[in-house]
């Protein structure tokens, strides 16, 4: 049988067996392991070639589960939860002694969500623990939203994808912390600020050090192609700029009009933000596959999802 299969017996199997298996969600894909098996976190943190310092987020199958992960839950927290789960937030709350430091870095607090994939949550309801899952990506690299895209970066080191097609939402959860019960946000992601302000308020966004961002998720550069990526404003001129290279383009909803372009895509011709989102990563690894000299991306409208696009686009230029 391929690595790659839909058998959610074997992922309950490899799982209880304290194995490492790539797991489905609506964001991206994750690198799944048993939070409370020391083996299964070591296995995560060394296929990711994550430093030891990263915490995971933990996977928990419903609300119900909470207050088994975390405790001291803010009374915005809760409302949050019960407006967004299972969905793309991720909330980073006091942490239950149970939960170990190897899963969060030694901090005492936990990063814990529901995640909307029918997949996973059936998964999860035959586990008798919850997952802890970093993108299934190795460290800094594009993120997976195909079973494929994680094939190609761990092919020879998992025992097991679970396929759960395409990533419907396609980046990772918006992170929100709190302080003093006050919500503040901690990473851009597939659930609109927009959206969690209109059930809590406004949020504030932390003021980071680069050099000790608070999830580390925010580091400059993140989510990076290898092929050198600009963002730019002024797309048209730019590609004008060089007729003498392999050009990449990444365009929101209109195509860039240029015979020298070797490679483009289009994320959203009707020009909706979801569209464009859900597609974004495969959209830059197909690029990233076309030897190009340089991927030259449009800027997204600062609004909604656009927020988020526009923070991977920027993190991926960075060297
Ligand atoms: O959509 C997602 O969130 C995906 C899917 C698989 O659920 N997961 C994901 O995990 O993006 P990862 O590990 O690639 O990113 C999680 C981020 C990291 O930047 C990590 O530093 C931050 O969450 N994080 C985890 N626990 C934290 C904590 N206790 N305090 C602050 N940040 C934390
Ligand atoms: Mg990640």
């Amino acid at each position: 049988m391929s690595i790659i299969n839909n058998s959610i017996q074997k992922a309950v199997a490899l799982l209880n067996q304290d194995e490492v298996i790539a797991i489905p969600t609506e964001t991206v894909y994750g690198l799944a392991g048993n939070i409370f098996s020391p083996k299964a976190i070591a296995s995560i943190f060394s296929i990711k070639e994550r430093p030891s310092f990263n915490p995971l987020i933990v996977h928990i199958k419903s609300i119900e589960s909470l207050p088994s992960i975390a405790r001291e839950i803010p009374e915005k927290a809760m409302l949050l939860a019960n407006a967004f789960w299972p969905g793309p937030l991720t909330m980073v709350l006091k942490k239950q002694p149970q939960i170990p430091d190897s899963v969060t870095a030694g901090k005492d607090t936990v990063a814990v969500r529901v995640p909307n994939h029918k997949v996973t949550l059936s998964l999860l309801e035959q586990l008798d623990f919850p997952l802890a899952a970093p993108s299934a990506n190795p460290f800094g690299s594009i993120s997976p939203t195909q079973a494929v895209h994680v094939a190609h970066y761990f092919e020879n080191k998992l025992p097991m994808i679970l396929d759960g097609g395409s990533c419907e939402r396609g980046i990772e959860s918006t992170i929100i912390g709190f302080d003093d019960g006050e919500p503040i946000l901690y990473r851009l992601g597939s659930l609109a600020i927009e959206d969690l302000e209109a059930i809590i308020g406004p949020l504030k966004t932390i003021v980071h050090d680069e050099k000790a961002p608070p999830a580390p998720g925010m580091l400059s550069r993140h989510y990076a192609p290898n092929t050198t990526t600009y963002l730019t404003d002024t797309i048209s001129a730019d590609v004008a700029k060089f007729a003498n290279q392999r050009v990449g383009v990444l365009a929101f909803k209109q195509e860039v009009q240029n015979t020298s372009i070797c490679a483009q895509e289009v994320l959203s011709v009707s020009g909706s933000l979801l569209e464009a989102a859900s597609g974004l990563y495969a959209a830059l690894h197909r690029l990233d596959e076309k030897n190009l000299d340089v991927i030259l991306a449009e800027r997204f409208p600062d609004s909604g999802l656009g927020k988020a696009i526009n923070d991977r686009l920027q993190r991926a230029t960075k060297k």
